[in-house]
């Protein structure tokens, strides 16, 4: 994007510089593709630049150029990185130089286009769970939205703690949802859901909650028992009441969380769907559907043609 606000549309820029002594230059396989870019093209999250700027705060490629003081990354090292704050340019790029300190190695056998959708929601499951919540084996967790990416995530992550997790999503995505480790699944459809979820706890409301809807929050709070902890991704924290604590969560980039989080990914404790790959070209529409809110999986962007054999 040339400004603030401007639309999405392909720039040229200058092939990036030799990468500083803790960079290195990536050349992009794919790159992910969320409803928060948007946040970043309107002006609302600072990931470092200022424009005209390539967007894009997930990458997934191949070391092609390593800095002097860069000891763990080697050329040709296949990574994935949720690199912020971004120094040269977004991801949504051929090349991008990043902090090396910031990218990990992408699992083997993972696809390319699974691997880039990953760092953002995997991350903020992580840290929503783990350190927002601190949720423990044997509580009661409901997540609100358990149908998208990060909902289906924390759904996953949660169930491996041992959490007993009751999700809401839609009838396309229920039985996924199941399959990821949802003890009850609650069709969102139903205007009473809260009361549905608080009948599944036996009337006296659920431990812990994370709204992954964009104002899904003011709902989710009245499934809670009196004391509880919630946390929302969205933004959009209601009032606390009720000795409920409220986070305000927003993800961090954390590559020795990564690197644990893509050792599930790469072993299939972790899974992620991706709905469709488009090329570097189509970003516009890519972001136009993340923002409308994607059924059946993420788009990624398709930056080189894909190979056989990924
Ligand atoms: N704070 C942060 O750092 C952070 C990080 C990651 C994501 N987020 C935010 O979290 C939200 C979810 O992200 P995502 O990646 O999971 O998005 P996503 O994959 O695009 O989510 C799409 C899914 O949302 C579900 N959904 C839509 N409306 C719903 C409703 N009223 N009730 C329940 N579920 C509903 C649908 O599920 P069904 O298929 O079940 O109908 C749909 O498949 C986004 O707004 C994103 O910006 C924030």
């Amino acid at each position: 994007m040339r400004e603030i606000g401007g639309q999405v549309e392909l720039l040229e820029f200058p092939d990036p510089a030799s990468p500083g002594p803790d960079e290195v230059v990536i050349e992009v396989e794919t790159a992910g593709v969320g409803n928060w870019d948007d946040i970043v093209r309107a002006g609302a999250w600072n990931v470092g630049l200022t424009p005209p700027m390539a967007l894009g705060v997930e990458v997934a490629g191949t070391v092609v150029a390593v800095g002097s003081q860069v000891t763990d990354l080697r050329l040709g090292d296949e990574v994935v990185g949720h690199p912020l704050p971004l120094r040269h340019q977004g991801c949504w790029a051929e090349r991008v130089v990043v902090d090396a300190g910031l990218v990990v190695l992408k699992p083997r056998g993972v696809p390319w286009e699974t691997a880039t959708a990953f760092p953002v929601p995997a991350l903020t499951a992580e840290q929503v769970l783990a350190e927002a919540l601190k949720v423990t084996e044997n509580e009661t967790l409901l997540v609100h939205g358990a149908g998208g990416t990060t909902g289906g995530l924390i759904v996953q992550l949660a169930a491996m703690r041992g959490v007993r997790v009751i999700a809401t999503a839609g009838p396309s995505s229920a039985a996924r949802v199941a399959q990821a480790g949802a003890a009850e699944v609650v069709d969102y459809h139903d205007s009473r859901w809260p009361d549905r979820v608080r009948e599944l706890t036996g009337g006296a409301g659920i431990d812990t909650a994370i709204n992954a809807v964009p104002g899904g929050s003011a709902e989710v709070i009245v499934a809670l028992r009196e004391g509880g902890r919630m946390a929302t991704i969205t933004g959009d924290p209601p009032a606390a009441e009720r000795g409920i604590s409220v986070a305000d969560v927003y993800v961090r980039p954390d590559a020795t969380q990564l690197a644990e989080l893509c050792a599930l990914l790469g072993d299939g404790r972790l899974t992620v769907s991706v709905g469709a790959a488009l090329p570097l070209a189509e970003a516009a529409t890519a972001l136009e559907r993340a923002v409308s809110g994607v059924k059946g999986g993420p788009v990624v962007l398709q930056v080189k043609p894909a190979r056989t054999g990924d």
